[in-house]
């Protein structure tokens, strides 16, 4: 007997809304503020939670049902099996080592790359139309691992990169202005990490451009300044990382955005880790880094044509160098 007695013949389920599934691989710190926030956020019909660790994938799994009466509705299910993760249409890796405070993210490489080898492969057998959006860090070059391995167009690998440095940074500039932060419009690119580029010559707040509205109204700013607002956006996560032992939050709201952008092809711009190479003058073998991508429901859809004065290409060049000189030496 059914619970509910129609009243009415039922309707069928509308041909336009789309069922829409995420899957989070890792369910650590990260994966966990990501996984918390997309359910609040009502971004997916399904979502599907992969980790290495049984006992505590399940305890995640449950705890979250319990907070069904409270959230949108969305099937939530766990598993250590790649399968329950078959036909996501995002896939976002936060599965790796972290830093210990002080230690660079560089420094995680090896062991990411060697868990990126297990986890990959079962991701594209399972959802070879999914979009990969890639956490672990080192982001940019675990971004570039994930493309190789997935052998998906690179369309369809993006990192999350510097959507969160540059949140970080729109923070301290509104911080400075009193203004709020949704109010400026502000990029890091490049690494995600100690390289990353401040573009100062393309802020803006509440539409006026920032830097030039200063010189015509001639109000001095000291290089420095800026400079060490640009310091704070670096050492921001090892601050984070010393004082609480890793970074949770922000990374949840950074991805959950990324995540709407791209399921609902929202066609917004974003700091992300995008194949580079012919990009505001980056040469040389393939390199992801941050660049001001236009995201959608196929994944990246162009780059945005953003003006960087002399400074700010060399430093975007330098950022490049970094990456690419490591990301030469893998085997994959
Ligand atoms: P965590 O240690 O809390 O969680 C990592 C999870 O990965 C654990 O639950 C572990 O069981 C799981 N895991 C390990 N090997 C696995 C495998 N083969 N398959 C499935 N799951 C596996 O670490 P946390 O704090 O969540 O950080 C995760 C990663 O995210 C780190 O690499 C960290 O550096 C990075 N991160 C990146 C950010 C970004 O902006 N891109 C921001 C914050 C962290
Ligand atoms: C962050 O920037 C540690 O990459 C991590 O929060």
């Amino acid at each position: 007997q059914a619970f509910f007695r129609p009243i009415l013949s039922a309707a069928p389920p509308s041909p336009t809304k789309r069922h829409t599934k995420i899957s989070v691989i890792g369910t650590g710190n990260v994966g966990m503020a990501i996984a918390q926030t997309i359910l609040t956020q009502d971004l997916a019909d399904e979502l599907a939670l992969v980790d290495a660790k049984s006992d505590k994938l399940r305890g995640e799994m449950l705890d979250l049902r319990h907070a069904a009466a409270f959230l949108p509705r969305t099937k939530i299910i766990a598993d250590v099996d790649y399968a329950i993760t078959a036909g996501s249409d995002l896939c976002i890796v936060t599965a790796g080592a972290r830093q210990m405070p002080g230690e660079t993210r560089l420094n995680l490489l090896q062991r990411n790359v060697s868990l990126y080898r297990a986890i990959i492969p079962p991701l594209v057998k399972y959802s070879p139309e999914t979009i990969l959006l890639i956490v672990s860090n080192p982001v940019d070059i675990l971004t570039y691992v994930a493309w190789k391995l997935s052998g998906f167009p690179s369309n369809r690998v993006i990192g999350s990169g510097t959507n969160l440095d540059s949140s970080r940074f729109r923070f301290l500039i509104a911080d400075h202005l009193d203004v709020n932060a949704q109010d400026v419009q502000a990029y890091i690119i490049g690494e995600h990490g100690d390289s990353s580029v401040a573009l100062w010559s393309s802020i803006s707040v509440g539409g006026v451009p920032i830097l030039s509205f200063l010189d015509k109204q001639e109000i001095a700013y000291e290089k420095e300044t800026l400079e060490n607002i640009h310091k704070e956006v670096i050492d921001g996560a090892y601050e984070v990382i010393r004082l609480k032992g890793y970074t949770s939050w922000a990374i949840g709201y950074s991805v959950a955005n990324l995540a709407r952008t791209l399921l609902r092809d929202q066609r917004r711009i974003h700091p992300v880790s995008v194949i580079a190479k012919g990009f505001y003058g980056i040469e040389g073998g393939d390199v992801f880094l941050s660049l001001p991508a236009q995201l959608g429901r196929s994944g990246v859809l162009g780059i945005a044509n953003v003006h960087l004065n002399n400074e700010e290409t060399q430093r975007l060049k330098a950022s490049a160098a970094t990456i690419s000189e490591l990301t030469s030496q893998l085997e994959i």
